[in-house]
């Protein structure tokens, strides 16, 4: 037997008895958005897993800074909306709402209008279907970890074939993949072409929801921008033989796993984004790539947080050691895993626009547009490991 059947490992079970092997993809949505799902049971952030807004408000204070330069290349509308896809808890929604009624920009204080948007609402977030404002808006839909949680689809590569994994049931409940034809033409016509060159043993992930969120993303835009933040890479690199196990991850207690067939329902499960086809399913939509994928170190010093850090070290010269130790090194350890390239500095950012004028951040390394925030309590339960 498994070592526990959780709620949700037995409603997969009762999925597979009634239909026969399911696709990850289903198997994924009852794991993290059934009834017993992870994000349908989720009641305390950051336990699993630490996100860059749960890190340090200085993200949210650059990302606001983005959206006022945003709202200026769009000549400065009366109304502004902001639409923050998968906002989890609504950190990034509060921070840079915060930062934004704290600064010197009343103008643009006004004009902002704030959706923080779920499909499983927790905290200051609401559900994505109540979204009531007329639409399409003038204004940004942005994402911090959103495609990384959408359900995948699992594909396997033997003799130069495009196969599919689907999830079946032992008599005993034990989940296990088994091989079949792929479900959708999507999974070939995603990764067809790369199969000759992947190796017999090659294991994938194809993401198809992500045409679904371009479908959202164009509905939601009249004119405006999209800024998407996530883990991934531009298809060659995605999948290049060298990864051939694929990039499932599953997360518990900030503890990497690579099962997700253990403790359903109770640990997260992602997989790294395919950033060619956020850019070809926008494309499909008529929504165009405003600037070249840039990782989120990249991003932030751009957006000026190289003066908050060189800010913050001028602060703990300052202060006596035990001050230091009390205050600024926090802070300053919360603020540089934002740029951390082994964690979160190298997640990828990608911006797009739709009737829309370019304003390109590339290597300007720009002050901020606001002050520098402190951690506040919410973030503080996050501070990265050493
Ligand atoms: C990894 S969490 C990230 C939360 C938050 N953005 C952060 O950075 O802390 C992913 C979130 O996306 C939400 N989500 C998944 N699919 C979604 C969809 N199609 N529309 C809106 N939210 C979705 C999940 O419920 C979850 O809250």
């Amino acid at each position: 037997m498994p070592d526990e059947q959780t709620p949700a490992h037995r409603s997969v079970v009762a999925d597979i008895r009634a239909n026969g092997p399911i696709t990850f993809a289903r198997f994924m949505e009852i794991a993290l958005y059934g009834e017993h799902g992870y994000y349908s049971s989720l009641t305390t952030p950051g336990t699993d897993y630490a996100t860059s807004p749960q890190m340090h408000p200085a993200f949210g204070a650059l990302i606001a800074g983005y959206l006022f330069k945003a709202w200026q290349a769009l000549d400065e509308p009366d109304s502004f909306h902001v639409i923050e896809l998968g906002a989890g808890d609504g950190i990034l929604a509060e921070d840079v709402l915060e930062t934004i009624s704290t600064g010197a920009h009343d103008d643009f204080a006004d004009a902002l209008v704030y959706h923080p948007l779920d499909i499983r609402p927790r905290g200051s977030t609401r559900p994505v279907d109540d979204f009531s404002e007329p639409t399409p808006v003038i204004g940004c839909v942005i994402s911090n970890e959103l495609i990384d949680a959408f359900p995948t689809h699992v594909f396997a590569i033997r003799n130069g074939e495009v196969l599919e994994l689907f999830v079946d049931a032992d008599h005993d409940s034990t989940l296990r993949f088994v091989e079949g034809h792929p479900s959708d033409g999507g999974i070939t016509d995603r990764v067809g072409e790369l199969a000759q060159y992947l190796p017999n043993t090659y294991r994938g992930e194809v993401n198809l929801a992500i045409r679904d969120w371009a479908n959202d993303v164009s509905a939601f835009l009249q004119s405006g921008y999209i800024l998407t933040i996530d883990y991934g890479h531009p298809r060659e690199t995605l999948y290049h033989p060298g990864r051939s196990e694929g990039s499932l991850r599953c997360y518990q207690s900030h503890v990497l796993g690579q099962n997700p067939f253990r403790d359903v329902g109770r640990q997260d499960i992602t997989s790294h984004v395919d950033f060619t086809e956020i850019d070809n399913a926008l494309k499909s939509v008529g929504i165009e790539q405003m600037a070249p994928l840039q990782t989120q170190r990249d991003f932030l010093f751009d957006l000026g947080i190289g003066q908050y850090s060189e800010h913050l070290r001028r602060s703990t010269a300052l202060g006596s050691r035990e001050q230091y130790a009390r205050r600024w090194m926090p802070e300053l350890r919360a603020l540089n895993s934002l740029t951390d390239t082994r964690g979160l500095g190298n997640f990828h950012v990608a911006q797009h626009r739709i009737n829309a004028p370019n304003f390109d951040l590339l290597g300007l390394e720009t002050s901020p547009v606001f002050p520098l925030p402190t951690l506040k309590r919410h973030h503080l339960e996050h501070l990265p490991y050493d």
